[in-house]
């Protein structure tokens, strides 16, 4: 099974994404909703969560994990990728290769939670790759309880929007990184404030992809996951948000399955 875990049930994007591009491999994920938000704690709690997720989706049979959390895979990715023998994938390094092929300019814009900004992974692996690169980042720890909220399309979501992507505009980026789970329901507000002369980055999809090729390089992986079993979304806490955000992201209904995982 391919293991996916995040904060909540926003990393279902990456799920969603996942079942796009490997439509015939089976996908376990467990959604920390009784925890959430990640994105406000600190760097050992979001730590100490993100290996007892990783226990859990081992414990059900995951043979490869994805971190679909920026917040846990900015603070812990490499943590875990030292730590556990399965192939661990994030969301953060394969966005960042799009985010680099896409600029033409080098100025990148990342949006993302306290945490994931305040962790400058992203910055540290944009500049990586490319050291000529300007990045301007920005914290915009509003824009999930709004998509929790179902808040897609209100006028207060757009103000909101519109104040957080101002410094970056100014900035003149020509690509922009959304470096949250959430992000990618509300893309369809932010393309728009931003216009047609900038990239906006996907991690869900770009993290898939990755996924896919690595499973092409790695057929003795490959051949030892699970075809065609029913995908299992686990949730820490069942909460109606919980409920009506998978559904929103899906567009259909998900059988939520609630655990306890903490010891
Ligand atoms: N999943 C988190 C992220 O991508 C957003 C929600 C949270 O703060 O827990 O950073």
């Amino acid at each position: 099974m391919i293991g996916i875990f995040d904060s909540g049930v926003g990393g279902m994007t990456v799920a969603r994404a996942v079942e796009e591009v490997l439509p015939e491999r089976s996908i376990i994920y467990f959604g920390d909703v009784a925890r959430a938000p990640y994105g406000s704690k600190s760097p050992a709690t979001i730590s100490r969560y993100a290996r007892q997720n990783c226990d859990f989706l081992l414990a059900k049979g995951a043979r490869v994990i994805i971190v679909a959390c920026n917040s846990a895979a900015s603070v812990a990715g490499h943590l875990l990728q030292q730590e556990y023998d399965v192939p661990i994938m994030e969301v953060i390094s394969p966005a960042v290769a799009q985010a680099v092929r896409a600029s033409v300019s080098g100025r990148i814009g990342v949006i993302g939670t306290r945490a994931t900004i305040n962790a400058r992974v992203y910055e540290q692996e944009i500049c990586a790759l490319k050291p000529a690169a300007k990045v301007f980042s920005q914290p915009c720890p509003l824009l999930v309880p709004l998509v929790e909220e179902g808040w897609l399309a209100k006028r207060e979501t757009k103000m909101i929007i519109r104040r957080y992507l101002h410094p970056l505009r100014a900035r003149s980026i020509d690509t922009l990184v959304l470096g949250c789970t959430h992000y990618p329901l509300l893309a369809h507000l932010i393309k728009p404030r931003l216009g047609p002369h900038v990239q906006v980055i996907d991690s869900s999809l770009a993290v898939a992809h990755v996924l896919k090729k690595f499973l092409v390089d790695n057929p003795t992986l490959a051949d030892s996951l699970a075809k065609g079993e029913e995908n299992r979304y686990y949730v820490s806490d069942l909460t109606e948000a919980a409920q009506s955000t998978a559904r929103r992201i899906f567009g259909r209904p998900i059988n939520l399955e609630l655990v306890q995982i903490e010891k």
